[in-house]
């Protein structure tokens, strides 16, 4: 039986990957800032990425560390953090959960850093995780539904809603991911694999008018032009992978089973 931590394993992603690894077989431990009680044959370890604390114990007699703790900022220090004592305890792979575009969309100025510089603390990271000694592996994904839906629902709130012109998003499904990811970690290290974007690619106010169909809602959209380089690089697709257009549920099968809305095309006047 493998013994695997999972760090993040309470989020979006990290809660779909911990139930398959454990159906699995494995045996699995997740890495929570708040204390939690153990169920469902998964233990659970107090501890903070960001301060180090809990970490140690945390990674004691894990043979395999799946990292899909994160947040908008401080990825780097929370993943060094974690590899530093996970080479301690001696895993013997480490797997990485980064975004596409990380190493495509620059990010240099003040305006940059302010609106996108989570591509460079997810960059960041990934170089923590290279750099570590550790046998590792780092997939890249696109945004996952969820995160688009949690970014429409703020937005509808708005009588009038400002959108990046030119911004196209390719979402992909969280448990798509989970299980490559679930895949990637039965495996053996193997670096910077493939992409995993979802099947189709979007506007940004069309990801936005499918929301407000499905919930029935109207909105006025405005679109508003966005400065910067990384902005830049966004409108000429570098958060997109064309080429792994793998993933296969859309937004619009999501958006049904979520809201419990009818899988119906978008219709073009709306
Ligand atoms: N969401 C996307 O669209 C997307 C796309 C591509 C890649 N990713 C990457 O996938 C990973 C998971 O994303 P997600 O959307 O599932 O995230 P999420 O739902 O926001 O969950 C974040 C997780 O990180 C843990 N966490 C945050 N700060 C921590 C800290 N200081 N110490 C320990 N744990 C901490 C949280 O655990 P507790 O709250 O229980 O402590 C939680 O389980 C991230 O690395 C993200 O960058 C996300």
């Amino acid at each position: 039986m493998q013994h695997i931590l999972v760090t993040g394993g309470t989020g979006t992603l990290g809660r779909l990957v911990v139930p398959r690894l454990r159906d699995d077989g494995c045996k699995v431990r997740v890495l929570s800032r708040r204390s939690r009680e153990a169920g469902e044959g998964i233990a659970f370890v107090t501890g903070d990425l960001t301060t180090g604390e809990g970490i140690e114990a945390a990674v004691e007699e894990a043979e395999i560390i799946v990292h899909c703790a994160g947040s908008s900022k401080g990825d780097e220090e929370k993943t060094l953090n974690l590899v530093q004592a996970a080479s301690r305890a001696g895993a013997r792979h480490l797997v990485y959960i980064s975004v596409v575009g990380a190493d495509r969309i620059p990010v240099g100025s003040f305006v940059d850093r302010a609106m996108f510089g989570y591509f460079a603390s997810k960059l960041a990271a990934e170089r923590v995780v290279v750099d570590s000694g550790l046998p590792w592996t780092t997939l890249r994904a696109t945004q996952f539904h969820d995160s688009i839906l949690t970014v429409a629902q703020a937005m509808a709130k708005l009588p009038i809603v400002p959108v990046p012109a030119g911004f196209r998003f390719q979402p992909v499904d969280a448990d798509e991911v989970a299980a490559r990811l679930v895949q990637l970690t039965l495996g053996e290290p193997a670096g910077l694999v493939s992409e995993l974007g979802g099947p189709r690619v979007y506007t940004m106010a069309d990801l936005l008018r499918g929301y407000l169909y499905a919930k029935h809602r109207r909105r006025l959209i405005m679109s508003v032009w966005l400065p910067g380089q990384a902005a830049r690089a966004h409108r000429v697709g570098a958060n997109l992978t064309p080429d792994h257009a793998d993933g296969t549920r859309t937004w619009e099968e999501f958006l049904a089973d979520r809201l419990g809305s009818p899988n119906t095309p978008l219709p073009s006047t709306y």
